[in-house]
């Protein structure tokens, strides 16, 4: 039946013209404002990309939050590849963010103990900013006192990263790559460094580092969450347990350099080779500590330099919250976040005053390029840099 054209429809007509013309602009408004959002979907685990913020030349950083079918999420952001925020469930199921951080980039660019970033080319410190290869000195920043610590003035936590999100089997994935010039921060050698952190459905963070170089260098890569399992991240971390599979550590001098010797933890506050609450013993009357002003220290891992294993764990009783730490690295760096000292705000309100967070940075020994008793951290071209740490959330 052919359509007559009246008066009232050609209202309806104008009417709906309206509608669809003012529908556009209105979904073209929203896929501006979700322009920044786009959405990696799979089956199991949506990434969702977004922008953080902003460097100070205009360039975008970006953020993508890992998500697991249990409901665990973990923010990571291109600038350092800092975790900015990690949700856990404690024992009644309730997720709580577990990591120190900011909620903004800025903060992040103002100057912050490494909260959440990655850490290289060197983790820890490196005495007096030198090391010699192949009768060759390198000279490095003396960012820390009159040695050089995580990588110097620009380390890998204060660069922009290349990030891409990809759907595994094994879960949510962020790659993430970087170039390090030859000579950046005064290393040799070009190094190509990828970090990925891989979300399972089993509450685990995978993360695996890869780099290679062109020239003789020494690589030492780690990750630098301060975690606080309560969940109230500007409360100590006193009332939780820590275990540590080591029988020795790495006693330091006054500027927390190894002096080379691996002194037994036996009847001493270092051992924690027994679930122990780093409140217990962090006061005592202790030379070691008094140098660390509490625990600031690289234990030698009894797995070995080989293996991939658990070799630590942290446990918050109130909450449930249980945190196994699993590397083939041979050392760990338990820091009880001595130096914090209440002058940063703290997600959630109130500020990081000292021990609000503590972190199980696993790594080579500090100083190794100037301890030739040391694992090597040397890394020559043809030869692939690798090292893997997980950390393992649940309750108990
Ligand atoms: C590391 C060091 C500590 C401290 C923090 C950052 O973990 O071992 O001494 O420098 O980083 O504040």
């Amino acid at each position: 039946m052919m359509m007559r054209i009246t008066k009232p429809s050609i209202f309806y007509a104008v009417l709906l013209l309206v509608f669809i013309v003012t529908g556009c602009k209105q979904s073209k408004k929203e896929s501006h404002s979700e322009m920044e959002t786009v959405k990696t979907e799979s089956k199991q685990n949506p990434i969702e990309e977004t922008i953080f913020g902003e460097m100070p030349d205009g360039t975008k950083v970006k953020k993508f939050t890992l998500k697991n079918e249990a409901g665990m999420e973990v923010d990571v952001i291109t600038y350092g590849g800092i975790i900015t925020r990690w949700t856990a469930p404690d024992k009644n199921g309730l997720y709580e963010d577990v990591v120190l951080g900011f909620e903004s980039l800025e903060p992040y660019l103002d100057g912050n103990p490494y909260f959440g970033a990655l850490i290289g080319r060197y983790g820890n410190r490196i005495a007096n900013g030198e090391f010699a290869l192949e009768g060759k000195t390198y000279t490095l920043a003396k960012n820390d006192g009159d040695n050089h610590l995580h990588g110097g003035e620009k380390g890998f936590d204060k660069v922009l990263w290349n990030g891409v999100a990809k759907n595994t089997e094994e879960g949510a994935v962020i790659e993430l790559t970087y170039t390090s010039q030859d000579g950046e921060e005064g290393y040799p050698g070009k190094l190509d460094v990828k970090v990925t952190y891989t979300l399972t459905d089993n509450n685990e963070l995978d993360i695996q580092y890869e780099a290679v170089t062109d020239k003789p260098t020494v690589v030492n890569l780690t990750q630098h969450s301060y975690f606080n399992l309560s969940g109230q991240l500007s409360e100590q971390i006193l009332d939780h347990e820590i275990y540590l599979n080591a029988d020795t550590y790495l006693p330091v001098d006054g500027g927390l350099i190894p002096t080379g010797e691996l002194r037994p933890v036996a009847s001493t506050p270092f051992d924690f080779k027994e679930s122990k609450l780093i409140g217990k013993e962090i006061e005592a009357d202790n030379e070691q500590l008094k140098l660390g002003k509490g625990y600031d220290h690289c234990w030698v891992l009894n797995k070995g330099e080989e293996g991939f294993g658990m070799v630590a764990s942290a446990y918050h009783g109130e909450t449930g919250r249980f945190m196994e730490v699993y590397t083939n690295e041979p050392g760990m760096q338990f820091y009880s976040g001595n130096f914090l000292d209440g002058t940063l705000p703290a997600k959630g309100g109130g500020t990081y005053g000292q021990r609000s967070g503590f972190c199980l940075e696993t790594q080579h020994f500090p100083n190794s390029p100037n301890q030739a008793d040391f694992p090597s951290v040397r890394l020559n071209p043809g030869e692939t840099y690798t090292s893997r740490t997980m950390f393992k959330l649940s309750t108990k």
